[in-house]
């Protein structure tokens, strides 16, 4: 594959006591490329995420951020690498005690920005990408699930990241609400040349957006490649998996059981 490495793991190894969840993954991630990463609830993805951002440390292996190391590099200096990785976080953490304003200027204040007219220009800007400049005066409560993702994806990259970690985006939103943040994840893509890391169950929304796909399975990566790979895999279980015969769920009991399920039908 063509194109410079934006981000890479090389041979990660995570355990929680007797749990051991990442078992040396090895990935790298293409500078604007969108790559998918699907597999069972409970597989690691969420885990591969925060290694990415230096939230976890790998019990062994390492991570590169561009040309630096960050598995082991101290916290203070993660400070510099975190503010170049946007993260859109499982549940949308917002802090409902902030209004959107608040919550989206937060990373900047964080990161030292103090002049409010600077702020503003920039919270303006973000909320104008995912389209709800009109609420920027509201507090979290007051929005739709919907509204809330793209509130935490405007703050994901109001200090413009070059990479953003999406962790399940469109969990629990409905088909058309999906859509509006799949051609979000598409657009920043392309309009910022974001290299982007999605982890989903959404198989609709992976087609939709991926150029490259991962599944993880057993601690590893069990299959990666394009989304015409991933159709035409001879994986019996990944197959299964891609064309929705078994649902994520199903996967971690083969997963914990060893067992196989039968088909869907329907
Ligand atoms: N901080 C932690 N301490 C202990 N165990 C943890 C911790 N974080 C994750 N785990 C465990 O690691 C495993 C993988 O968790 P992770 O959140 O990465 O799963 P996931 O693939 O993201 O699942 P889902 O699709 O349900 O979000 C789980 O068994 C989880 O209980
Ligand atoms: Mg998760």
């Amino acid at each position: 594959m063509s194109g410079q490495i934006d981000m890479r793991i090389v041979n990660l190894h995570k355990r929680f006591v007797r749990n051991e969840v990442l078992r040396g993954v090895t990935l790298e991630f293409a500078k604007g490329q969108i790559t998918v990463v699907m597999g069972a609830s409970g597989c690691g993805k969420s885990v591969m995420l925060k290694h990415l951002v230096g939230l976890l440390r790998p019990d062994k292996g390492e991570v590169w951020s561009g040309s630096t190391r960050i598995d082991n590099l101290p916290e203070r200096e993660l400070g510099i690498v975190r503010r170049q990785i946007g993260f859109l976080f499982q549940q949308s953490a917002l802090f409902d005690s902030l209004t959107v304003r608040e919550n989206i200027a937060f990373p900047l204040c964080e990161h030292g920005m103090t002049v409010q007219r600077l702020i503003n220009d920039k919270v303006m800007h973000v909320l104008e990408l995912v389209g709800l400049t009109e609420t920027v005066d509201q507090m979290p409560s007051e929005l739709s699930g919907g509204q809330r993702k793209r509130v935490a994806l405007a703050r994901a990259v109001v200090l413009e990241p070059r990479v953003v970690l999406y962790d399940e985006p469109t969990t629990g939103l409905d088909p058309i609400r999906s859509e509006i943040i799949n051609q979000l994840i598409l657009k920043l893509s392309d309009a910022l040349g974001i290299t982007s890391i999605v982890v989903t169950h959404d198989l609709v929304s992976a087609f939709r957006i991926a150029d490259r796909m991962v599944l993880l399975h057993e601690g590893r990566v069990a299959l990666e490649g394009s989304p015409e790979e991933f159709r035409e895999t001879n994986d019996p279980v990944a197959g299964r998996f891609l064309r929705g015969e078994i649902t994520a769920e199903d996967l971690a009991r083969i997963h914990k059981s060893g067992d196989d399920v039968p088909a869907r039908h329907n």
